[in-house]
């Protein structure tokens, strides 16, 4: 595994694995407990959560999968906005702790800007830091004039949409971020599924006996300053994720893919999803 280092020297994994839409079927609760473990065993130690995802379910398939095994996981989870008060961001954060089955998260961000106060969800992480529940704190789907609220704050890092066909961030967001050794995280890296059929990506994948998802995958983690947390329940799925952390872009694969998806010519707002 390759690695990012973070704001604290402390370092994070460049490709993790997401879990948007686990926890919401009981039966499909083994699949989902065993594809992390496999992208556990493969070395894709980062696991991104939130209280949010099938309502505290994730978090609890989560807190299967790493048990026994919570020392190799860095574990990261959300809070929601509508409990990022002061005093609901550390109930909100002890239920997920609950849930993980773990006694620490080790990045902990606030899912996406709410009507509370910035200044109290940050007075809340900081009391979480200083209780050992969680290692450091972070946003995701803050925008540069949102992230600018928080310079000389200990925020650790952004988590945004970002990928081929979503490279508005490029623009200003991810200069900013790059600038003060932030790294971004990249969720919905190959755009849920949404890009693997377009021409470019196919025939370059093919030229290389590799899938579009590895080629898409493989861009995203090639840009500076990027990590990447793809969700996969399939075996298959999680290894060919795996696998396209070495897969090293060739500059005629890099020029084909700027064409087809050209980066930003002017500043628009984030894009989420
Ligand atoms: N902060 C936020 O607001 C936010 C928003 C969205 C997502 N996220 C996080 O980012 C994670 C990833 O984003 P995402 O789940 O939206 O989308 P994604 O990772 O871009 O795509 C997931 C979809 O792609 C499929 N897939 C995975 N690997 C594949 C491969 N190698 N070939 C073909 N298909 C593949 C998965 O299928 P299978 O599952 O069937 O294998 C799943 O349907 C989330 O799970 C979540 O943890 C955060």
């Amino acid at each position: 595994m390759r690695f990012l280092p973070l704001p604290d020297g402390d370092k994070i994994p460049v490709l993790g694995l997401g879990t948007w839409q686990m926890g919401e079927r009981r039966g499909n609760a083994a699949a989902e407990t065993a594809a992390l473990r496999l992208g556990l065993d493969l070395g894709m130690t980062l696991i991104d959560t939130a209280e949010m995802y099938g309502d505290g379910g994730a978090e609890e398939i989560v807190g299967e999968a790493i048990q026994g095994r919570r020392d190799e996981v860095f574990l990261v989870s959300k809070v929601l906005p509508e409990n990022a008060s002061r005093a609901g961001t550390i109930r909100a954060c002890e239920a997920s702790l609950k849930r993980l089955g773990t006694d620490r998260i080790d990045l902990y961000l606030l899912h996406w800007r709410g009507r509370f106060p910035l200044r109290e969800t940050v007075e809340a992480f900081e009391t979480l830091k200083s209780t050992d529940k969680i290692r450091r704190w972070g946003v995701s789907n803050f925008d540069v004039d949102d992230m600018a609220e928080l310079d000389g704050t200990a925020c650790a890092s952004n988590q945004v949409l970002y990928n081929l066909s979503r490279r508005g961030i490029e623009w200003d967001l991810l200069p900013w971020c790059r600038e003060r050794g932030m790294p971004v995280m990249a969720y919905s890296p190959i755009e849920q599924g949404r890009i693997l059929r377009d021409p470019t990506l196919v025939r370059l994948a093919q030229n290389r006996g590799v899938s579009p998802a590895q080629m898409a995958l493989a861009w995203v983690l090639s840009r500076d300053g990027v990590l990447a947390i793809p969700k996969a329940t399939l075996p298959a799925h999680v290894r060919e994720n795996r696998a396209a952390l070495d897969l090293t872009l060739e500059p005629t694969e890099i020029s084909a893919l700027e064409t087809a998806f050209p980066p930003p010519r002017n500043r628009a707002a984030l894009d989420t999803l």
